[in-house]
């Protein structure tokens, strides 16, 4: 049978107050919403229709990338009203899955159950068992164990406000026996609005099946309300993900530190570190490190590559044998090729940095093209040549050498500078970035050194010329 999905997505979610509708709050960096049409997608069903209402143009622009159908309920009457809102696109002849926005968590197994159900003429509701019952629908069963009606908590007496059998409110009906039971439905209740959970009881009366299926995991069914829940899904879909990472061999220092906001590949043996946030594509090949309070989004990182803490890739191709960091940011559509490293303080954008190629301290590498086996250099340091103090500042720039010989070579090039820049006078003055008090101080501490080793060899030659 065809598959419509209908997810509800139109309710303001008072209980968040928020200016962001409840379906764009942010799970793993994406809507709640998004999570949801993802697993609708994944049942490869005929159409998804979206639900919305309450800050339709904000949901509509930040799924506009998701093939999906809009319905527009203008009023917010309840579940019940918005699924009646897309029923008059759906033929009889397709099954319904119900989702809802904040509900993102769900999984495409237990949905398959749901469907299986419904291809076979009944309604599907999916169920779950929680200690914590607040907020949800209690499913309420007859004496002979058959499911006779939904209770929303705040209809509930407290009889069966001790319930354990929960709604998720998620569920699955032929469209034609749906269509049915929702014109039978009515806002005698406590808001005042069209419940969808009412359908079991109009199912019941019209002599149709309801089965209950129990999610096989809690965090499936758990529904975001309020911030607090928001913060729940977080860390249960945060554990799942790094469970599943875990399951791939990764090793990770602490499961409850890593955030996983993407699709995330890892290969065997990889280790992240604590404060690793993953986002985006993000894949991670055999034998990858990612030391602490890394964040690496849209990237790929070759077999053996190593990430020093507190770094930065982004939208990068990192090839095998890499060295990263520690404090290196890496921007878009870098490419580094095999044994590069790319050290602490070292910017690269939009640059390919050839095999073993080297850029190892405080230095800014931007659309650049750079050749395999360079060592690139920046930097400011006093030589051990410069011991006999003489302070003058000596600045090293740009080698490109390959190898032990391009070192000396490179070494001798900065030599050359350097005596070109001390000839020249006044050359250095506007380098050298000692306060002018200093360097008056420093010349006139010179001076003296001069004319006392001036007076020391004039006594040295008096004492030499002394008779034996
Ligand atoms: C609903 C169920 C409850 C279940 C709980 C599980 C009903 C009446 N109750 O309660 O049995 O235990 O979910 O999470 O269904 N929405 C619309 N249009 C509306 C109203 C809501 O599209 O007019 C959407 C909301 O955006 C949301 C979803 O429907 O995504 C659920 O609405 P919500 O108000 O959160 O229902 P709950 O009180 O959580
Ligand atoms: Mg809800």
């Amino acid at each position: 049978m065809q598959l419509s999905v209908v997810i509800l997505a139109a309710g303001q979610g008072k209980r968040m107050n928020s200016d962001l509708p409840k379906v764009l709050q942010p799970l793993a960096g994406r809507p709640l919403l998004e999570h949801v049409v993802r697993v609708a997608r994944s049942l490869d069903p005929a159409n998804v229709y979206v639900v919305y209402g309450h800050g339709g143009a904000e949901v509509q622009a930040a799924l506009s990338q998701q093939p999906v159908e809009w319905i527009l309920q203008a009023a917010q009457l309840g579940t019940g009203h918005a699924v009646m809102q897309a029923m008059c696109v759906i033929p009889d002849d397709h099954t319904v899955l119900v989702l809802y926005g904040d509900v993102p968590l769900i999984r495409c197994a237990s949905l398959k159950q749901l469907v299986a159900a419904a291809d076979g003429g009944a309604l599907a509701i999916l169920s779950v068992a929680l200690d914590n019952a607040t907020g949800y629908g209690r499913i309420v069963r007859n004496p002979d164990g058959e499911v006779s009606a939904i209770v929303e908590h705040k209809d509930a007496t407290p009889d069966q406000l001790t319930i354990r059998e929960l709604n998720s409110g998620l569920m699955a009906a032929p469209a034609g026996r749906l269509r049915e039971w929702l014109l039978g439905l009515g806002s005698n209740n406590s808001q005042r609005e069209y419940y969808l959970t009412d359908v079991v009881a109009g199912a019941v009366q019209a002599g149709d099946r309801v089965v209950a299926i129990v999610a096989t995991h809690a965090s499936e069914v758990m529904g975001v309300n309020d911030k607090i829940q928001l913060a729940q899904v977080e860390t249960a879909h945060r554990r799942e993900r790094a469970e599943e990472l875990m399951l791939a061999g990764a090793t990770l220092a602490d499961p409850a530190r890593i955030d996983i906001r993407g699709d995330i590949e890892v290969g065997r043996d990889v280790f992240i570190d604590v404060n690793v946030v993953l986002s985006g594509a993000v894949k991670l090949a055999a034998g990858v490190k990612i030391g602490p309070n890394c964040v690496i989004s849209d990237s790929s990182i070759g077999a053996g590559s190593e990430v020093f803490a507190n770094s930065i890739v982004e939208r990068a191709m990192v090839a095998e044998n890499c060295r990263i960091g520690p404090f290196a940011r890496v921007r878009p559509e870098t490419v580094l090729h095999r044994d590069v490293h790319i050290g602490n303080f070292v910017e690269v954008k939009a640059s390919e940095i050839g095999a073993g190629s080297k850029a190892n301290h405080l230095s800014y590498v931007g659309d650049a093209s750079i050749g395999s086996g360079v060592h690139h250099h920046l930097q400011l340091r006093w030589p051990k040549q410069m011991a006999d103090r003489d302070r003058r500042r000596r600045l090293h720039r740009i080698g490109q050498h390959a190898g032990r010989a391009g070192a000396d070579r490179r070494r001798r090039h900065h030599r050359r500078r350097f005596d070109h820049l001390a000839g020249c006078p006044g050359g250095r003055a506007d380098a050298d970035p000692r306060p002018a008090g200093l360097r008056r101080h420093l010349e006139a501490a010179e001076e003296t050194a001069k004319s006392l080793s001036r007076c020391d060899s004039r006594a040295a030659a008096a004492v030499d010329r002394q008779p034996g």
